[in-house]
């Protein structure tokens, strides 16, 4: 519209902004048209640490982007410090909701503390922390770990007839999977008698001291009495299978092994019979995470603890569910 046509006389003008004037007042009312401000997320990662971290990283990513939320993401490298530095950033920078994936859960109860007071809402993402007062954070979205761990030692009973001398390779030390999948494991074991753990070590959730801890357990003077390994994630048991096979060994038949994640080549494994079953843990949070985010930005309620659903793979399915695997 030409505003000569608009202006038809100087009494419409002034009729015009007077209007114009007083809608300005009127809450919701101006600010109709005005492009909506992007949602800003602080997002700190764990690591870079395994295959599951690399898909989990890749779907809070993709989704963010989809939603044109300006996400601050920080990889902490594993370390819980570098942790507590990028959420102070957040703080500071003044995001609208902070999410992370605690490397360990304890020790961040302080730096909680500060978002709160700045007003910060925050959500957590993948694993849980400690703290003595649960509103300082608003949500948790993530998995079972304790029913990873308690479906791992019922697979290995079935497949064992409930007799193991197992090796455990155990995840980030302090951290909410290694802590719970173990316990959820031993649950299972404490009703059979004759599956004992013999061995357990860290092998941080990478690949690379997967294969190290093996190798030393295979190094033992009591190596031959290992009939199953379980890993707290299939990076670990993937390095362990190489480490199982420059020691001459058949993985998946000298030894059964099992692990969680369900990581594609976690699956290529089990197709090629070196592992034998992993449990699933879900990484693709990123679709479900923004849901929650996009709420508590909006100031509406959400659950306090929202858990995935996961299955049980063995060799059985590999090679039929690798095809259709997403990460
Ligand atoms: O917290 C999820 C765990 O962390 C995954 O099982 C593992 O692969 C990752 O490093």
């Amino acid at each position: 519209m030409k505003a000569s046509s608009f202006c038809r006389s100087p009494g419409h003008a002034l009729l015009t902004l007077a209007a114009t004037l007083l809608l300005g007042q009127i809450p919701g009312l101006a600010d109709q048209n005005a492009p909506k401000k992007k949602l800003v997320v602080g997002f700190s990662q764990v690591g870079a640490e395994s295959g599951w971290r690399t898909a989990n990283t890749e779907s809070i990513k993709t989704e963010a982007a989809k939603r044109g939320i300006d996400l601050r993401f920080s990889d902490a490298q594993q370390k819980e410090e570098n942790q507590i530095k990028a959420i102070r950033s957040f703080i500071a920078q003044g995001v609208d909701v902070i999410s992370f994936s605690p490397v360990v859960e304890t020790g961040f109860e302080p730096v909680l503390q500060e978002a709160k007071r700045a007003g910060i809402p925050v959500v957590l993402s993948d694993r849980a922390v400690k703290v003595s007062d649960p509103s300082l954070y608003v949500c948790f979205l993530g998995s079972d770990f304790i029913e990873e761990g308690r479906r791992a030692g019922k697979w290995l009973a079935d497949k064992t007839g409930g007799k193991a001398r197992i090796a455990e390779l155990v995840g980030t030390v302090g951290s909410a999977p290694a802590i719970d999948r173990k316990k959820g494991f031993e649950e299972v074991l404490a009703q059979h008698p004759d599956m004992k753990i013999i061995k357990s070590q860290s092998g941080d959730f990478t690949r690379a001291k997967g294969k190290e801890v093996m190798e030393a357990f295979l190094k033992a003077p009591d190596a031959k009495e290992i009939t199953a390994v379980f890993a707290h994630n299939d990076d670990m048991a993937l390095g362990a299978i190489q480490a199982m096979e420059e020691a001459g060994l058949h993985p998946g038949k000298d030894i059964i092994i099992i692990s969680i994640d369900g990581v594609r080549d976690a699956f290529k494994a089990m197709a090629e019979g070196k592992l034998n079953c992993s449990v699933e843990c879900n990484p693709l949070l990123g679709p479900q995470l923004f849901d929650i985010i996009e709420k508590v930005a909006a100031g509406q309620p959400v659950p306090k603890r929202i858990v995935t659903e996961e299955g049980v793979y063995d060799q059985s399915v590999a090679a039929a569910t690798l095809p259709k695997r997403q990460y």
